[in-house]
């Protein structure tokens, strides 16, 4: 069940057999000269949508900017500072939480979120830690590339060229997803070099065509295919968990 697509009498009634509800996060940033902006927010959407269809989920809208201020060097790249992003998320799962959601699952899709989503998950339980209640929902994180099983599969399909960004596994799921979107580049080193990450232009002069120890060139919509399936499964299997937990 997606949010958006469903009206407030269907949420009510979903609340009331289900509190669980889903939030695919990620960021607009440049993936590499091939790569779609949209990338890291398109790969948990795609495969929480792809998980829904099969499984009983219900998935929030994207959070679809996140904190990328490194690459802010190159056209089309949006971010949140970290302290706009926490606050946003504030509000994003006390909203949820209001209609009664207790479990909200933030699926993941750039690196560079990480530390933001759990520096405003400690924000958000702290209101109720420093009055001395219980925050009364449990929040989770977790990124698509964790769920079981994708991370061997990936080194499998990209025994080399993986990388860190603009890597040829999520290039790989927005070709499948997205295939009339798919670009063609000569890269020049065909592996980019890996390296540390500051600032925008330090990244920038470190990265030149904005990829990090990859070769997008790998990637295959087939390819991404498997990967959204399986990624899909183990993401159904991990919800469930979740939302199984027993409170304390
Ligand atoms: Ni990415």
């Amino acid at each position: 069940m997606l949010l958006a697509h469903s009206t407030w009498p269907e949420l009510e009634a979903r609340i009331a057999r289900s509190r669980t509800v889903v939030v695919p996060i990620g960021s607009n940033e440049q993936h590499g000269p091939t790569g779609l902006l949209g990338t890291d927010w398109m790969c948990p959407e795609i495969i929480a949508h792809h998980a829904h269809a099969t499984g009983d989920l219900l998935v929030a809208p994207t959070f679809n900017v996140g904190m990328a201020q490194h690459h802010l060097g190159f056209p089309g790249s949006i971010s949140l500072r970290p302290s706009t992003m926490i606050a946003a998320l504030r509000d994003w799962s006390v909203s949820l939480a209001g209609h009664g959601f207790d479990r909200i699952y933030f699926l993941n899709g750039h690196g560079g979120n990480v530390a933001t989503i759990e520096a405003a998950f400690s924000e958000i339980y702290s209101e109720a830690s420093w009055r001395g209640e219980r925050r009364g929902f449990a929040l989770k994180l977790k990124n698509w590339w964790d769920l079981p099983g994708v991370a061997k599969l990936c080194e499998r399909l990209y025994p080399t060229g993986h990388g860190s960004h603009a890597t040829p596994s999520e290039i790989a799921v927005t070709q499948f997803a997205y295939p009339d979107s798919i670009k063609a580049a000569n890269y020049a080193p065909q592996i980019a070099p890996s390296g540390p990450i500051r600032e925008a232009l330090d990244f920038r002069a470190r990265y030149a065509d904005g990829r990090m120890g990859s070769d997008p060139g790998l990637a295959t919509p087939e390819a991404g295919g498997e990967i959204v399936r399986l990624a899909a499964d183990g993401l159904v299997s991990d919800v469930r968990a979740f939302a199984s937990e027993t409170p304390v």
